[in-house]
């Protein structure tokens, strides 16, 4: 068995990669669509951007993909950090094919620099137990820097709750205005939306896990613009104005996979520091919900995601009646070689 790495225009080979990535979210996730082809393709193909990804296959000798991984190699900061997805066909386990897939990609990463490896694992609760994610990669030297908790809003919300959230916003939210609109973020609030996007790189919780802040400036707004539409998702925005100075202080993003349209991913939220305790999450939250209702009724659900830590996300995730369905662990491994 060859561990190779993929170039996502050779169609071929590709296929086979994706074939892996698709069975084995399937896996976890039966009824949700996971990565289209189309989404991850435009990830691993851009040759410019403040991400570079990069696929790696496990072949064996007639040919066949037996495993895979898909990293993920900042290049505008966070220059000692890459993350991984490793998997491996489920008859194809306990041959070491994963452990081969990891220590290629340590190889490749080290090479390029990296001194720390995470990977993100989602489990959903039923699954926990039996999952070979938590063995395999403590096995392997990673820890657990960081844990918590993938979350679903089944959609429509129940109009009870939606009184009882709008009543809370309105009694804290005053002397601030609530904006929303499909992404791209209109040009006059390119100073902002950078400002947001930096802040909201270090703000939440990140645990043990070694992150450092994010640079954003509008070429990386452009980018990531058009990494969007080639992928066919789109965003809705809500963000909230601090009337006074005429500042966005707040802001959340819902993304929309065309793929998949009856599922909406809760990307970023953020309340600045200086302008929380007036209820301005809930009401960025609440806002993109009722504009989501109206422009896209067809969205079942929308998936989440919260560090265990994060107290007031989960405190307002739970109001809207967001409810756990998985465990999330960051498994980060230092001092890669
Ligand atoms: C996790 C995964 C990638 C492991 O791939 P694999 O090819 O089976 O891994 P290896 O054969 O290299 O296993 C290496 C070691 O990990 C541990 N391990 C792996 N799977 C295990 C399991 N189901 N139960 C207990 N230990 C396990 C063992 O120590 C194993 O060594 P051993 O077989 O000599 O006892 C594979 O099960 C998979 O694709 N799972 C779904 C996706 C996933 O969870 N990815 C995240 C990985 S962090």
């Amino acid at each position: 068995m060859e561990v190779r790495r993929v170039d996502p225009d050779d169609e071929a080979a590709f296929d086979g990669w994706y074939a892996v990535l698709r069975e084995t979210d399937l896996e976890r996730w039966p009824d949700f669509g996971g990565w289209s082809r189309r989404e991850v393709h435009a990830l691993t193909s851009a040759t410019s951007g403040a991400d570079a990804w990069q696929c790696l296959a496990a072949v064996d000798p007639s040919g066949v993909t037996v495993g895979i991984a898909l990293c993920e190699v900042p290049q505008r900061d966070n220059r000692q950090i890459a993350s991984l997805d490793v998997r491996v066909q489920p008859e194809h386990r306990r041959r070491g094919v994963g452990t081969a897939i990891v220590a290629q990609a340590e190889r490749r990463l080290a090479a390029e620099g990296r001194t720390v490896l995470t990977s993100l694992v989602e489990v959903p609760a039923a699954l926990v137990d039996a999952y070979p994610a938590t063995p395999f990669a403590r096995r392997l030297g990673f820890v657990a820097a960081q844990v918590g908790n993938r979350r679903h809003l089944v959609l429509p919300v129940a109009s009870d709750r939606l009184a009882r959230v709008r009543d809370e916003v309105a009694r804290a939210a005053a002397g601030y205005r609530v904006v929303t609109f499909l992404a791209p973020w209109p040009a006059e609030y390119l100073d902002d939306q950078c400002e947001l996007a930096r802040r909201m790189s270090t703000d939440a919780p990140s645990g043990d896990v070694q992150f450092e802040e994010e640079v954003w400036d509008a070429a990386r707004v452009e980018e990531s613009n058009e990494l969007l539409a080639r992928q066919g998702v789109r965003k809705l925005v809500a963000v909230a104005q601090h009337v006074a100075s005429g500042r966005l202080v707040a802001f959340s993003e819902l993304a929309l996979p065309q793929d998949h349209p009856h599922e909406a991913w809760q990307w970023a939220t953020l309340v600045l520091r200086e302008h929380r305790g007036h209820r301005l999450g809930l009401a960025v939250k609440l806002a993109n919900l009722d504009y989501l209702a109206t422009f896209v009724p067809e969205v079942r659900v929308v998936t989440t995601g919260n560090a265990r830590e994060n107290g007031p996300m989960i405190a307002l995730n739970d109001m809207l009646g967001f409810e756990v369905v998985a465990d999330g662990t960051f498994w980060q491994k230092e001092r890669v070689t």
